[in-house]
């Protein structure tokens, strides 16, 4: 077997054999797709065509947010357990970032750690879950809270899986897009973005295909420099501080699963003005990005009856220090500020900031 190395993208879309040539350097004693009823259905008999002579045992969970609990790893244990799997077998991780997560860390955990290939099926996980090998669950109503660092061997990208994307969960993934190019200390990424006619509904699906390339090369920069986030990949929470608060807002106290995306464009609001306001982050860019995100993303519904509520949310963030609330926020584009301290006080007015921007 190969030994373990850090998310190696290879591009499905470009050569057919990859996978089943990858799988084969690999020498797995076997292999398991693990895959949600969404993806049994709409992706694997792709990734089945995928993988030569290779037929693995399928393991299919339930999909969403709400399923990313102790109760599916444990229903996943209990199926590796009774496959028998060993630490070499391969376990190929088909679907979005919930399932990247959960399996991963199932497949992390089972007699220490069994290798892993991700195969993300939405543009979200292609650009954040699939690589870095965070992985984890929720728990006590707090996102991810629970987890380890286990990246994967291969991250097999193939934007086909992305044809049949509703534009929702295009406009997910582009928000966490938009934050990787105001993490590239040039401008272009971000001014290319923000171009009237290159949208996401409009782009094919090369065009994709080298978008999401490029936005992961940000990502695979900033954890190549510190992947245990003790420094600089807090930056890749830019926008979450406020983006996790909303979102577990909405699913818990209004019962709506908002897309993760959406979360952190309504979060990329709020901390891009504690930037301008704390930091000096430019106004031009200020003013260009948030009326942006207004115009492409609805707003994210809560009023000042809510800010105790997120606060205490961002209370729990595993980026603080103490009680203190740290935001990953930005001097500059590509100029990073994380561990910047954010008092209720501030985070209130972040709120109003938004809520005025929206006009709710
Ligand atoms: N999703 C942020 C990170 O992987 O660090």
């Amino acid at each position: 077997m190969q030994p373990r190395c850090s998310d190696t993208i290879i591009r499905l879309d470009i050569e057919a054999d990859l996978l089943s040539n990858v799988l084969l350097e690999m020498e797995p004693d076997g292999v398991v797709v693990v895959c949600d009823t969404h993806t049994r259905e709409l992706c694997l008999p792709h990734l089945l065509s995928r993988l030569g002579s290779y037929t693995p045992e399928v393991i299919t969970i339930e999909p969403g947010e709400q399923n990313k609990s102790l109760e599916t790893i444990s229903l996943l244990w209990d199926r590796f357990y009774h496959l028998n799997l060993s630490r070499k077998t391969v376990v190929i991780l088909l679907g979005g970032g919930s399932l990247l997560d959960i399996g991963g860390f199932a497949a992390s955990t089972f007699k220490r750690g069994m290798p892993c290939i991700n195969v993300p099926t939405t543009i979200l996980a292609a650009v954040d879950a699939a690589v870095g090998g965070k992985r984890g669950f929720n728990f006590n109503e707090t996102k991810n809270i629970i987890g380890s660092f286990y990246p994967s061997s291969y991250v097999g990208l193939d934007p086909g899986f992305f044809r049949t994307l509703p534009l929702t969960e295009k406009l997910s993934g582009w928000a966490e897009i938009l934050k990787h190019a105001l993490l590239e200390p040039d401008r272009k990424a971000l001014i290319e973005l923000l171009k009237e006619d290159r949208q996401p509904e409009t782009l094919s699906l090369q065009e994709w295909g080298n978008l999401i390339s490029r936005s992961i090369r940000t990502k695979q920069r900033i954890v190549e420099e510190d992947p245990y986030e003790n420094g600089v990949r807090q930056m890749l929470n830019l926008g979450h501080t406020f983006g996790h608060a909303v979102e577990a807002d909405m699913l818990h106290n209004r019962k709506k699963e908002l897309p993760h995306g959406f979360a952190v464009a309504a979060g990329i609001i709020m901390e891009l003005y504690l930037s301008f306001k704390l930091l000096g982050f430019p106004q031009e860019l200020l003013t260009k990005v948030c009326y942006y995100i207004r115009d492409t993303y609805p707003v994210v519904p809560f009023n000042c009856k809510a800010y105790n509520t997120l606060i205490a949310y961002m209370e729990q963030d595993k980026k603080n220090r103490g009680k203190v609330i740290s935001a990953a926020l930005l001097k500059d584009i590509g100029l990073y500020a994380y561990g910047t301290p954010l008092s209720p006080t501030l985070c209130k007015e972040a709120m109003d900031f938004y809520r005025d921007l929206y006009n709710t």
